[in-house]
């Protein structure tokens, strides 16, 4: 084979298959049910506790300046544009999913469809959409964890409450101010996120634990999530003030497509999902259920609750750490908004769970063809759990979340995400075009117009992302592509066994 040729070598699906049933497989113990609660569980989060209000309001840079303009009472129409976007992509990943219902998720299905050298680029991105979506989310949970802390009188030093990152880019003078009013040691200030630190170090715990346990956990959190929301609406919908409605588009498309870009971290999750597979009874009908049930049920509250929220307040009051809170207060439930803001901190952990928990298993995947060192496909003898790259990612997004910022993380999250599922929709359109006769439990209507539209609207909200987001993420992507030529090409399971190699 030649070596261009190598590069977009593919793995036969039926070998992917294999590997789920194998021994060293994964523990299937998961249902629809608990797929439709891991999703929700990955997606209600820090996107809607917190970067709904920016997205209302507009982004402002360390000197005050607009540098991405709010939608302003049209937010429902970026969550319905958002809402219309994953559906599509959603029924791309439940097709793959339901086919190759693998661990490795939109790698997995990359690598039975676009060959190697993609599938490398995908697992490499999907870091950015769980491990560094993790670091926002880490840091956002310490933000209200730290508020409601205080609310109760307990005040910790802000250096141990503040990452460096953070401090260095805040526009805030105080904040900012900490370079010099922080502990130094050998002339560094010292700001660490030690709350971020703690609960990145127990959800790694709790996975370690074994995947039923976490997924029980999840239920529970899920539970609760809901019932917050479901507070905020009601209470909400008692102080609307249809002033609040005008001007409905103070932006325009524009408003509401930059506003798109930075609220579609709250959309992310619902794929993640689909790095259970290996874990999950009866995957050909259970993964298509809990994608597109999860997102139908995330898309529904996400509209109702932007909606409530600019109702309740004039939009350009809500660009703060969190809306929901804040406006609630302002209408008087100041102990309604203490509940939000615990259901906040739990929904938050909800999230962490379920992308600390997807993450070692796209390592996994990853390792198990060889483009990692075999020790990342290690599973633990009792727990079935593969415990080193749950510890790795642990330890990746612990330190990160400690120095980090949160709205830092947030765009690079976000292009990561909207590439892998561009990818995603074209590989079904790539495999029922190269496998047209391979059994699809789950086959997508109207495939050319659903893919093709996914892929555009990804793309369409992808230029809502400023350019350095997308510098840095051209840069991650070299690094990776480096790794690859060095490390995968080389190792690679499909590349050995080309070469007869043992
Ligand atoms: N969608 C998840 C959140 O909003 C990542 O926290």
């Amino acid at each position: 084979m030649s070596s261009a040729r190598q590069l977009f070598r593919r793995k036969p699906i039926a070998e992917l298959l294999v590997e789920g049933e194998s021994p060293y497989a994964l523990k299937r113990a998961l249902g629809a049910g608990d797929l439709i609660m891991l999703g929700i569980g990955a997606v209600i989060g820090a996107g809607i506790f917190g970067a709904i209000g920016t997205a209302a309001a507009g982004q402002y840079d360390a000197a005050g300046h607009l540098v991405r303009s709010g939608a302003g009472p049209a937010l429902v129409l970026s969550f319905l544009l958002l809402g219309v976007c994953c559906a599509l992509a959603g029924l791309c990943y439940a097709e793959l999913a339901a086919m190759i219902p693998q661990a490795g998720s939109a790698y997995a299905y990359s690598y039975a469809t676009l060959g190697e050298l993609v599938a490398w680029v995908i697992g490499w991105d999907l870091i950015l959409e769980y491990a560094v979506g993790n670091v926002a989310v880490a840091i956002s949970w310490a933000d209200y964890f730290t508020s409601l802390l205080r609310s109760f009188d307990v005040h910790l030093p802000v250096w141990l409450t503040t990452g460096y990152r953070t401090a260095l880019l805040a526009p805030d003078a105080a904040v900012h101010g900490l370079l010099q009013t922080a502990p130094h040691v050998a002339g560094i200030p010292i700001l660490v996120n030690v709350p971020a630190f703690l609960i990145v170090a127990a959800i790694t715990w709790l996975l370690l634990l074994g995947v039923r346990e976490s997924a029980t956990v999840n239920n529970v959190m899920v539970t609760i999530k809901l019932l917050v929301l479901g507070l905020f609406i009601v209470a909400g919908l008692t102080h609307l003030n249809a002033a609040n409605y005008h001007p409905f588009a103070p932006n325009g498309f524009r408003g509401v497509h930059q506003g798109a870009a930075i609220v579609f971290f709250a959309y992310i999750g619902f794929d993640a999902i689909s790095t259970a597979a290996e874990e999950t009874k009866n995957p050909q009908r259970s993964l298509p259920i809990g994608i597109l049930g999860g997102l139908a049920i995330c898309t529904v509250i996400y509209m109702i609750v932007g909606a409530v929220l600019t109702g309740m307040v004039p939009y350009t009051e809500l660009g703060v750490a969190d809306p929901l809170a804040k406006a609630l207060n302002s209408a008087g439930f100041t102990t309604v908004g203490w509940i939000v803001a615990l259901g906040a901190i739990v929904s938050m952990s909800a999230v962490l769970l379920v992308f600390q928990y997807g993450q070692p298993r796209i390592f996994f995947a990853m390792g198990r063809d060889g483009l990692l060192p075999p020790w990342a496909a290690k599973v633990h003898a009792r727990t079935r759990v593969p415990y080193i790259t749950t510890l790795i990612t642990g330890v990746f997004v612990g330190l990160w979340s400690l120095i980090g910022d949160a709205g830092e993380t947030y765009n690079l999250t976000n292009i990561g995400t909207l590439f892998a599922f561009v990818l995603v929709c074209v590989g079904v359109l790539v495999l029922r075009h190269t496998d047209r006769d391979r059994h699809r439990p789950f086959r997508v209507p109207f495939v050319w117009l659903v893919a093709l539209t996914g892929a555009a609207l990804c793309l369409l909200v992808m230029l809502g992302l400023p350019l350095e987001t997308w510098v840095r993420f051209a840069v991650w992507l070299v690094i990776g592509l480096m790794l690859y030529l060095f490390y995968g090409y080389r190792h690679s399971r499909l590349h050995r066994a080309a070469m007869h190699l043992p």
